[in-house]
């Protein structure tokens, strides 16, 4: 009861401000959604202690930001959203492109775009397969073990040191693990992860150290272990489960576990979710659903997705949220970048897409509608949680 009570004088001292600005010119009212006055947004809504967060595709969206001038992706991504994810240029390539070159400014940017809208920062991420620059792939090919932790060592203190106080959780380590339908089945990546390959005989001692050189440089952060296909309990999940315990066990600054949460509706939905947060919650970890999106698969000649779709997509990603607000230890759920136009999703799975929770106009689909519901439910009176 305490919140209807305040957010109504909240909303009556917002309109007695509001309103005679609006009054002059109705046609600048500002759709549902778009402004930090709005009480009907996902950031809003959320219980204090869970981030809401989007993916941003690249900073150069932001870069020239001007706050008095935000465009209609800017005032969306500013309104709706307590935390943003740099969807690419935190990664390898772009902010470490040559041995002695450091790249910051589409991050920094990022970082300015969030300061000045009271948004947190996820970094994502340190230690991973993919999208490395072309020299650590080729310098990597003759690396000795310790060859590569240095340069290892050198760009996770660089760049945490360089956001230090400004990243609320790093992805330190980034689908380490392989897929079941892999060769050699889930085991770590110590043949397409350059640094795991040339620390094959050791590999999680790397690991290990790569929490702590991160933990080093911004002891604040909390430090996350992040996948996909890890949302239930499964092959991957249980690898997981057990190199965490074997991390905290050796006294590694390991903070979390973040489920990516790429989901499609070419497959079911894995109800064990909430189980699987709680394994790793039991053990002492936070857990955060990092990358949400649910793709749509499209038959051919079909230009759109039918009604039955659009209301399936909702159901999962709002059992996505749920299985998050279920565990107190759950403090960020960021979806995947928005709207559909800015979503990877069509480039890297022909034949799917619409994956986001806003149309290209920015009005909201039925998924951003559930879990916006499911946001304000889970906010009654004090109690934030439902357990
Ligand atoms: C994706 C980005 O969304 C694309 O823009 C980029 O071209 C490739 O990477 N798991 C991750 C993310 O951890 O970094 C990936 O992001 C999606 C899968």
């Amino acid at each position: 009861m305490r919140r209807p009570t305040r957010s109504l004088l909240v909303a009556a001292a917002a309109a007695a401000l509001v309103l005679p600005l609006c009054a002059t010119t109705a046609a600048n009212a500002e759709p549902p959604g778009f402004s930090h006055s709005d009480k009907n947004t996902l950031r809003n809504q959320a219980p204090r202690d869970l981030a809401v967060g989007s993916a941003v595709w690249g900073a150069r969206d932001l870069v020239d930001y001007d706050p008095s001038a935000p465009t209609p992706f800017q005032r969306v991504l500013g309104a709706q959203f307590s935390s943003l994810t740099p969807e690419n240029d935190m990664k390898w390539d772009a902010i470490h492109p040559a041995p002695d070159v450091y790249d910051f400014a589409s991050a920094d940017a990022l970082v300015a775009f969030a300061r000045a809208n009271h948004q947190q920062v996820r970094g994502h991420t340190l230690l991973w397969h993919s999208q490395n620059p072309a020299w650590v792939t080729e310098a990597s090919q003759t690396w000795t073990c310790a060859q590569a932790r240095d340069v290892l060592e050198d760009h996770i203190r660089t760049v945490v040191g360089h956001f230090k106080g400004r990243i609320y959780e790093w992805d330190v380590a980034n689908e380490i693990f392989q897929d079941t339908w892999d060769a050699g089945g889930v085991r770590l990546r110590t043949e397409a992860n350059p640094f795991l390959k040339a620390c094959a005989d050791e590999p999680v001692s790397l690991i290990g150290d790569a929490f702590r050189w991160a933990h080093e440089a911004d002891p604040e952060a909390a430090l996350f272990l992040n996948d996909y296909n890890a949302e239930g309990i499964n092959e991957k999940t249980d690898a997981y489960y057990d190199i965490a315990q074997q991390l905290l066990a050796d006294g590694v600054p390991l903070s979390g576990f973040g489920a990516q949460g790429h989901l499609s509706l070419l497959y079911g939905f894995d109800t064990s979710m909430q189980a699987n947060f709680e394994r790793f919650a039991a053990l002492g970890l936070q857990v955060a659903v990092t990358e949400a999106d649910v793709r749509i698969p499209l038959l051919p000649g079909q230009t759109g997705p039918t009604p039955e779709q659009v209301a399936l997509q909702a159901e999962r990603y709002d059992a996505m949220l749920e299985a998050c607000l279920n565990v107190t230890a759950c403090r960020s759920f960021t979806v995947w970048g928005f709207p559909d136009s800015k979503s990877w999703v069509p480039g890297v799975f022909p034949g799917e897409g619409w994956a986001t929770i806003f149309e290209d106009d920015f009005s909201p689909k039925p998924a951003f509608d559930a879990m916006l519901q499911s946001l304000r439910e889970a906010t009654p009176g004090i109690s934030p949680r439902r357990h």
